[in-house]
């Protein structure tokens, strides 16, 4: 054979060598143990360990009943039942033995997130109840009419 088909030929065995040799070396010796109906084996099951080790971020809003009993119980039965506290005072990790408090965020912007008016007829979301910011009693917060966790627009 020519050179010029020989080199390229022997280039190409050589990497593939390279390749199985580091492979060899780099992929974890759990790699792949699990059996074969699981993820097609493409799994390292060291990872499941790993996974229960990480932090949960967010407790659920019944964590936060045991303390906060008053707005807990306002706001299940308002308009805002669905939403969970952590939505709008964020991730609650730690609270309130390490963080002693949470989050308050006032902003309008907290509350546009979900309310500012979006014209999408067929979608739950253009169904709900919206405002456009800047017709809407634009100089205050929005909490100092409607209470956050009990939203009520027959007191208005
Ligand atoms: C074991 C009791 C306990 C639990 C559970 C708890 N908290 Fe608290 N929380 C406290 C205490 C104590 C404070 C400090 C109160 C203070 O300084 O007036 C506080 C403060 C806060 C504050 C700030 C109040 C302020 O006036 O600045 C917010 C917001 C809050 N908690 C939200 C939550 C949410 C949301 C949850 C659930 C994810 C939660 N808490 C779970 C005891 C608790
Ligand atoms: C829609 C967003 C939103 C949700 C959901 C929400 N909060 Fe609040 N929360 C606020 C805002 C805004 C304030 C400040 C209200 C004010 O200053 O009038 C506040 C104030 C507070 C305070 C301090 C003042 C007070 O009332 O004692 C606590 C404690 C609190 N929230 C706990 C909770 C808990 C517990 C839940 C879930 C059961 C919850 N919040 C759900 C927005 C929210
Ligand atoms: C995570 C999304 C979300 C956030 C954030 C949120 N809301 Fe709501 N809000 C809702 C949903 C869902 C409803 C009930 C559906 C509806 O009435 O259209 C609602 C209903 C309302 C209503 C109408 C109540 C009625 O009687 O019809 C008012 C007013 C309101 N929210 C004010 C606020 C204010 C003020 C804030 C900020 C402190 C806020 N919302 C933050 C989702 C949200
Ligand atoms: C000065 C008091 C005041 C402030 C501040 C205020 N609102 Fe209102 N809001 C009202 C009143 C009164 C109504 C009922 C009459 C109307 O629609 O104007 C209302 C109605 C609403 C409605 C229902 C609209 C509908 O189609 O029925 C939503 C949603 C709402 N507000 C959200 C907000 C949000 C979000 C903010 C902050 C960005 C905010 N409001 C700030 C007084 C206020």
């Amino acid at each position: 054979m020519k050179n010029h088909v020989l080199r390229p030929l022997w280039l190409a065995i050589g990497l593939v060598l390279l390749i199985m040799v580091a492979r060899h070396f780099m992929v974890p010796e759990d790699f792949g143990v699990h059996g074969d109906s699981f993820t097609y084996n493409y799994y390292r099951l060291s990872n499941v360990d790993e996974w229960k080790d990480f932090p949960v971020k967010y407790q659920g809003r019944e964590r936060c009943s045991k303390c906060h009993e008053e707005n807990f119980e306002s706001i299940s039965h308002s308009r805002h039942k669905k939403i969970q506290c952590e939505n709008c005072h964020g991730p609650a990790a730690g609270h309130p033995r390490e963080v002693k408090q949470l989050v308050i965020d006032r902003s309008r912007e907290q509350c546009l997130r979900c309310h500012a008016l979006l014209d999408y007829p067929n979608s739950r979301r253009g169904m709900m109840k919206g405002v456009v910011s800047e017709k809407h009693k634009r100089k205050f917060e929005c909490s100092k009419c409607h209470n956050p966790h009990n939203p009520n627009l027959e007191d208005r």
